[in-house]
C-alpha cells in the first residue's frame, strides 16, 4: 500500500482533449496561436465546471544543506513522464532569489542554470501550458511584483479573473498565467495581514480550483511553504532536509520517508521539521510512512526504455501478487470485498483501454471460477448509454492509474444510484480508490511507460485471485499456477531476439491483424492496442471466426496476421482461419501453447493453466510491439498524442 500511494496517486498528468492536444503539440512552441491557447483554457474551465479534476505539471521543492540545483533538476527529470513543455527552478541565497526557466526540456534547462549560484533552498516545476503559450515568460516559477514571493503551481485556478478584478485591479502582470495571480495575492495579503502564513492560508481560502503550490519567501529564506488542493503533492522527510514533490519519484533520490497531504492543507518546511496545518491554522498530526520502493524502481537502469524494463518485471510482479495475497497457500483478502462479490447477482466491470482488455479476461475468470455473470463495459460509453442493471450489482473499476476520468464519471453515477463498488488499481491514493467502497491493489510497482504492460498482467492476476477466493474451495491451486506463470514469463523474456526478428520480418506493412478465439480474442485486442499505440501500425484485434464475415477483404499479399492459440477447444478452428488468410496472401505468425503447438508455429510457449493463458500469451505480443516501435525509431515510452493517465473525459 505504501508504495503505491507514492507514485500512482500522483500520476495524473493533465491533458486537454486529444484534438486540442494534437493542435498544441503540432505547432512549434513559438507559433502556437493565442487563439488556440485561449480555447484550451476555456475548455479546461468547462471541464472543471463539470467536475472533472485536472492535474498537471510537476513540482519539486527542497530545503536542506546540500546545493539544491541538481536535486531540483534530477527531481524534475523524474516528473518528465507527466508531459511538459517548459521547466524552471528558483533558488534562494544571501543574494536573493535566482530564477532559471525556459520552454523546452530539462536537458535544455540544465544549460540555462548558472552553476556558480549556490543555494540550499529551492523549488522547481515542469509546465504543460494551459494559461498562456509555452514560452519563457509563462514558465514557472513566477514572482510577486516586488520579487518577495516566488511560487510554482500545479493546477488550475478557476476564479482567477474574479480575483484579479477584486483584489488586483491595477496590478501589472508579467505572464498570462493563473499562477502569477496567486503570487500577487500572497504579497497583497501579506501587506494587509503582516503575517505570511496567515496570508497564504487566506489566499488558499479564496482560490477555487486545484493547486499544489511551492512558495519561497525572499524575506525568510529558511522556510519553504507548500499548499495543496486536488492536485497531487507529497512531503518527503530527511535528516537535515525536507522536501515536497508531485510524487515520490521526484524525491526518491533523497529519501524514502513520506507524509501524505490532504486537500486544503498548508505546510511549513524548515531544515529541521515539517508542520502541516489546516486552513484555520490548526496543526494536523500525520504519521510518515516508508516507501517500499527505491530509486532503482523508477530508474531505467541499463534498460533503454521503461517499457522493456516493465515487460521484464512481469514475473516479479506475479510473484509479488502471490506474496501479497497468499498465506500458507490460502488466499488472504479483506472479507468485506469477498462478501461484496459473493452477494452480487452480476458484476459490471468498468474500464478503458488496456484495463478494459484485462476486464474481458476477468469476465472469463469470474464466470468460470465463481459462476457470477459478468459484463464488461467501456467506461466512456457506460455513462451515456447505461444498460439495464441487475438487482444486486457490484461495479468493479479496473484502472492502473485510478485516475481515468471516463471511469470516474461512471463511479460518480453509480454511487448516485446507490450501487456498491470495488476499484482494482495500482494506486491506493487515487481518485477511483478513494471514492469506491473497496480497493484491491495490483502491487505492480510504478508503471512509467505510457503503453501498459505489467499493469495488464497484474490486473488479470489480481482478478484471478479474487475470483478464486470468491469461488471458495476449488481444484485450482492458484499460488502454484501463478508461480508457473512467472517462470514461463521469464522463459519468454529471456529470448527477446526472437521477437525482434519477428517484428523485423513480418511487420513490414502499414497494417496488421491479431486474431484469436475464446480468451485469445481478448489477448488479440490487447496485442493490437499495444502495437498500434507505440509503432503506429494500424492494427486490429479480431475474433478469428469473424474475419470471414467481412474483414478478410482487407487481407492482401504480405498482410501480417498473428494468431494466438492457447485454448484446446478452438485450436483447430483458429488454425483453419490462419489457413484462410494465408491462402489470400497473408504473412502469418502463430503464437501457441506447447501442448497445442504444431511444428511450424513461430512462437511456442510452455503450458500454464488454461484459465491463466492470457498472462503468458500477451508477453510475446508486448515484445513484438516494442521491437516494431524500436525499429521505427519512435518515442517508445511516450508515444505521440497519448498520456499515461487520461484525466479528462
Ligand atoms: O489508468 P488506466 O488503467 O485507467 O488507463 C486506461 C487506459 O487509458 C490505458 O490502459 C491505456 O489504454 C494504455 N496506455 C494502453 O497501453
Amino acid at each position: 500500500m505504501k508504495v503505491n500511494r507514492l507514485f500512482g496517486g500522483c500520476l495524473p498528468a493533465v491533458y486537454l482533449s486529444r484534438g486540442l492536444q494534437t493542435k498544441l503539440r503540432g505547432n512549434p512552441y513559438d507559433k502556437i496561436e493565442e487563439k488556440v491557447i485561449k480555447k484550451a483554457t476555456l475548455f479546461l474551465y468547462l471541464l472543471k465546471k463539470e467536475g472533472v479534476v485536472i492535474n498537471m505539471c510537476g513540482i519539486v521543492g527542497y530545503i536542506g544543506t546540500q546545493d539544491v540545483k541538481d536535486i531540483l533538476l534530477n527531481g524534475l527529470e523524474k516528473l518528465e513522464y507527466r508531459g511538459y513543455d517548459s521547466a524552471g527552478i528558483a533558488v534562494v541565497n544571501e543574494n536573493g532569489v535566482h530564477i532559471f526557466k525556459d520552454k523546452g526540456r530539462i536537458a535544455h534547462l540544465r544549460t540555462v542554470v548558472d552553476e556558480t549560484v549556490l543555494s540550499t533552498v529551492g523549488i522547481g516545476h515542469t509546465r504543460w501550458a494551459t494559461h498562456g503559450a509555452p514560452n519563457q515568460r509563462n514558465s514557472h516559477p513566477h514572482q510577486s511584483s516586488t520579487g518577495r514571493f516566488t511560487i510554482v503551481h500545479n493546477g488550475v485556478i478557476e476564479n482567477e479573473l474574479e480575483l484579479r478584478q477584486e483584489f488586483l485591479p491595477n496590478y501589472k502582470f508579467i505572464s498570462d498565467t493563473d499562477t502569477e495571480v496567486i503570487a500577487a495575492l500572497i504579497e497583497h495579503f501579506v501587506l494587509e495581514k503582516e503575517d505570511v502564513e496567515l496570508a497564504i492560508r487566506h489566499v488558499m481560502s479564496l482560490l477555487h480550483g486545484s493547486y499544489a503550490l511551492g512558495v519561497i519567501d525572499a524575506g525568510n529564506p529558511d522556510v519553504l511553504y507548500a499548499a495543496k488542493n486536488k492536485s497531487p503533492m507529497l512531503i518527503g522527510l530527511g535528516e537535515g532536509f525536507n522536501m515536497i514533490g508531485s510524487d515520490a519519484m521526484a524525491m526518491l533520490q533523497c529519501t524514502n520517508q513520506f507524509v501524505e497531504i490532504e486537500d486544503e492543507e498548508f505546510i511549513k518546511l524548515t531544515r529541521e521539521g515539517v508542520t502541516i496545518y489546516n486552513l484555520l491554522g490548526v496543526p494536523v498530526k500525520r504519521s510518515p510512512f516508508t516507501a517500499e520502493l527505491d530509486a532503482s524502481d523508477i530508474e531505467k537502469g541499463t534498460y533503454p526504455h521503461y517499457m522493456l524494463k516493465e515487460i521484464d518485471e512481469q514475473p516479479y510482479v506475479i510473484r509479488r501478487i502471490v506474496e501479497q495475497y497468499f498465506e500458507d497457500g490460502q488466499i488472504k483478502m479483506d472479507q468485506k470485498i469477498v462478501d461484496a462479490v459473493q452477494s452480487a447477482d452480476r458484476l459490471y466491470i468498468i474500464a478503458a483501454g488496456t484495463s478494459m482488455h484485462a476486464g474481458f479476461v476477468g469476465k472469463q475468470l469470474f464466470e468460470q471460477l465463481a459462476g457470477i455473470p459478468t459484463e464488461v463495459h467501456i467506461s466512456s460509453e457506460f455513462v451515456y448509454n447505461t444498460p439495464v442493471i441487475s438487482k444486486n450489482p457490484l461495479f468493479i473499476f479496473i484502472s492502473q492509474s485510478g485516475e481515468t476520468a471516463d471511469s470516474r464519471a461512471v463511479l460518480v453515477k453509480i454511487k448516485q444510484l446507490g450501487y456498491p463498488s470495488l476499484t482494482i488499481t495500482n494506486v491506493p491514493g487515487s481518485t477511483l480508490s478513494r471514492e469506491a467502497d473497496h480497493t484491491l491493489l495490483l502491487h505492480a510497482g510504478p508503471e512509467i511507460a505510457v503503453a501498459s504492460t505489467k499493469a495488464y498482467t497484474a490486473q488479470v492476476a489480481v482478478q484471478a485471485v479474487l475470483a478464486a477466493k470468491v469461488a471458495g474451495k476449488s481444484d485450482l491451486d492458484l499460488s502454484r499456477e501463478l508461480a508457473i506463470v512467472a517462470n514461463v514469463m521469464e522463459s519468454i523474456t529471456d529470448h527477446k531476439e526472437q521477437y525482434e526478428e519477428i517484428a523485423k520480418e513480418y511487420l513490414t506493412q502499414r497494417n496488421c491483424f491479431y486474431i484469436g478465439r475464446h480468451v485469445d480474442y481478448y489477448v488479440a485486442l490487447e496485442a493490437a492496442l499495444k502495437l498500434k499505440e507505440i509503432s503506429y501500425i494500424q492494427t486490429e484485434g479480431f475474433a478469428a471466426g469473424e474475419l470471414k464475415h467481412g474483414t478478410i477483404a482487407l487481407i492482401e499479399k504480405g498482410t501480417p496476421v498473428i494468431a494466438i492459440i492457447s485454448q484446446e477447444a478452438v485450436n483447430l478452428n483458429t488454425r483453419s482461419n490462419v489457413k484462410e488468410v494465408k491462402a489470400r496472401g497473408a504473412n502469418t505468425v502463430i503464437i501457441s501453447l506447447r501442448s497445442l503447438s504444431s511444428e511450424t508455429d513461430q512462437i511456442v510457449i510452455d503450458d500454464v493453466h488454461p484459465l491463466l493463458t492470457p498472462l503468458v500469451t500477451v508477453v510475446p505480443t508486448q515484445l513484438i510491439s516494442y521491437y516494431a516501435a524500436l525499429q521505427r525509431d519512435f518515442d517508445i515510452d511516450k508515444p505521440r498524442n497519448l498520456a499515461k493517465s487520461v484525466t479528462v473525459e
